[in-house]
């Protein structure tokens, strides 16, 4: 069975003293996680060790935003794979879409951070999606086939979450029709040997449309930005129903 994987990104948002706040009102929210069902919380690396301590042993894990695909060197303002693991980190985001358009992560370069989470033993979260001109230029399913083949090179399928993300429905409160995110998902899982990977939706999810979202066949779960920031809210969408 397929694992389903909530997870919140909350890109450079977030103190120390925010965080704890935050997990004081979040984790009295949750209800049954489930067996089948991963809650993680991407922080600023800032939080990373400081949650780690705080969520240990309550089945949330934590996971961090970038990693740098060499161990250690001189790479200013890089983080590795080995300094992730020893401070409590289990999964990493590669690729979002924020570090491919503002920090010019490329397929190539998101193929190597994805091999170096694996090597040290991290679950990537590896993002895909088109923007909105590749959209409207029906250039999607090639742009999305494009980004997998490219990204996934090498990577072991049996450590690896992906998510699909189209650009257009990030932080817009433009959700991709759900329908229409099964099918693009669907479209992933073909070019993969391994059909048990999950794959998450992300872009504007919400308390209010995370139900219907996980009604989808296909969609294995959220990556949720500006919604993971509220506590309440954020529990809803782990609570979904
Ligand atoms: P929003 O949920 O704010 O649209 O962000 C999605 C995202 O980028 C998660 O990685």
């Amino acid at each position: 069975m397929r694992k389903i994987i909530i997870a919140g990104n909350w890109k450079m948002h977030k103190t120390q003293a925010e965080a704890l706040e935050f997990w004081q009102v979040f984790n009295s929210k949750l209800r049954t996680k489930g067996e089948n069902k991963e809650v993680v919380l991407c922080a600023p690396f800032t939080c990373l060790s400081f949650l780690a301590k705080h969520l240990d042993n309550t089945g949330v894990l934590v996971g961090a935003q970038n990693i740098h695909w060499e161990d250690e060197g001189a790479y200013t303002g890089e983080v590795s794979g080995g300094m992730l693991t020893e401070i409590g980190v289990s999964y990493v985001i590669v690729g979002h879409s924020e570090r491919r358009q503002y920090f010019a992560d490329t397929n190539e370069t998101v193929n190597f951070r994805l091999l170096a989470a694996q090597k040290h033993g991290l679950t990537p979260i590896l993002c895909i999606g088109e923007t909105k001109a590749q959209r409207d230029a029906e250039e999607t399913d090639n742009v999305i086939i494009n980004q997998i083949k490219k990204g996934i090179v090498d990577v072991d399928q049996n450590n690896l979450v992906i998510a699909y993300e189209p650009i257009w429905a990030i932080g817009t409160g433009e959700t991709c029709e759900a329908t229409e995110a099964n099918r693009i998902i669907g479209l992933i899982r073909s070019q993969l040997t391994n059909s048990d990977v999950p794959i998450q939706y992300g872009g504007s999810v919400n308390p209010n449309n995370v139900d219907e979202i996980m009604t989808q066949p296909e969609i294995d779960g959220a990556l949720v930005g500006g919604a993971s920031l509220d506590p309440v809210g954020f529990a809803r969408i782990v609570n979904y129903q």
